[in-house]
């Protein structure tokens, strides 16, 4: 039976194993998917070990995703931007391929619940790795233009001279204003972690705005509860973002496809 694994530290509340063994079920497959927690200091030695012993494929999550990046001998131009991997496997030569569905999973997530993304022009509030992650997969998406701004300013312009595309600038929270165009908001901050919300001005904000944010929880986040308070009404949380970037790894390792949708209403019913 094939094996697969997701990596990290901590591990325990990874809904990795539930999502792929729902996708394995779904499409017919057998397959098994555990979660393995790797020392801090040890990713290296225990993603080796579970390929010599004939792992398939893994996932990584916080926080080796840099760790699986270095690791691996090729990877996509996504993660290359990210400097991030989240899923492993072994090409026929042996060699370990590194790709960053993250980015794929918040785009598949987005048109599943905002529509056609092309022509949209997006802000994405943050500058850090989960920035990096998704900025390939929206201009993919021929949106008309991304705005990335972020708390600390010259993290989003360096970020955005880095990537260097006329239709992607960098900027301050605190320079966005009724003047900047937005159909789109992404939370890619970490703040949600402490149930903070990132200091936008209320000028910009306005009720066509759809919002996302990248984070998720069994109660609503604190990005989306601002939001809402200040009139949009089209917003979603990042739940499906996870099982969307489950999906595109599922695919790479398996070259089928697997339904969203129906693991989605699964773990938002296991999270009340
Ligand atoms: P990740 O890999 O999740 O992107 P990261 O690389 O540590 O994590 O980046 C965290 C991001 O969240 C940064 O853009 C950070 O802003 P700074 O660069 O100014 O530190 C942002 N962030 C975290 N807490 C925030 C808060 N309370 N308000 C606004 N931005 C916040």
């Amino acid at each position: 039976i094939d094996r697969y694994a997701v990596f990290g530290n901590p591990i325990k509340h990874s809904k990795s194993p539930f999502i792929h063994q729902q996708f394995a079920k779904q499409t017919g497959q057998e397959l098994s998917y555990e979660k393995l927690l790797a020392p801090v200091d040890g990713f290296e030695d225990a993603v080796t070990i579970f390929f010599e012993q004939g792992g398939k494929g893994a996932n990584v999550t916080v926080p080796f995703k840099e760790q699986a990046f270095v690791l691996c001998n090729q990877c996509s131009a996504s993660a290359q931007l990210a400097k991030a991997v989240n899923t492993l496997w072994l090409d026929e030569n042996g060699n370990l391929i590194g790709d960053n569905t993250d980015g794929l999973g918040l785009v598949a997530d987005l048109e599943r619940q905002f529509g056609d993304i092309a022509k949209k022009s997006i802000v994405i509030l943050g500058a850090g790795g989960a920035v990096r992650g998704c900025i390939y997969p929206l201009l993919d998406k021929k949106v008309n233009r991304i705005v990335i701004a972020n708390r600390t300013k010259v993290k989003a312009t360096d970020l955005a001279s880095e990537i260097n595309e006329p239709n992607v600038k960098g900027m301050g929270l605190d320079d966005l204003s009724a003047d900047t165009d937005c159909d789109i908001l992404i939370n890619a901050t970490s703040s949600g972690v402490e149930g903070k919300v990132p200091y936008i001005s209320n000028e910009f904000i306005h009720a066509q705005i759809k919002a996302y944010d990248m984070f998720y929880g069994s109660e609503k986040t604190a990005f989306i509860e601002w939001v809402e308070q200040r009139g949009i009404t089209q917003s979603a949380d990042g739940l499906g973002m996870l099982v969307g970037q489950a999906a595109e790894s599922f695919t790479r390792w398996r070259n089928v496809k697997p339904q969203i949708e129906p693991v989605l209403l699964q773990l938002r019913k296991q999270m009340l």
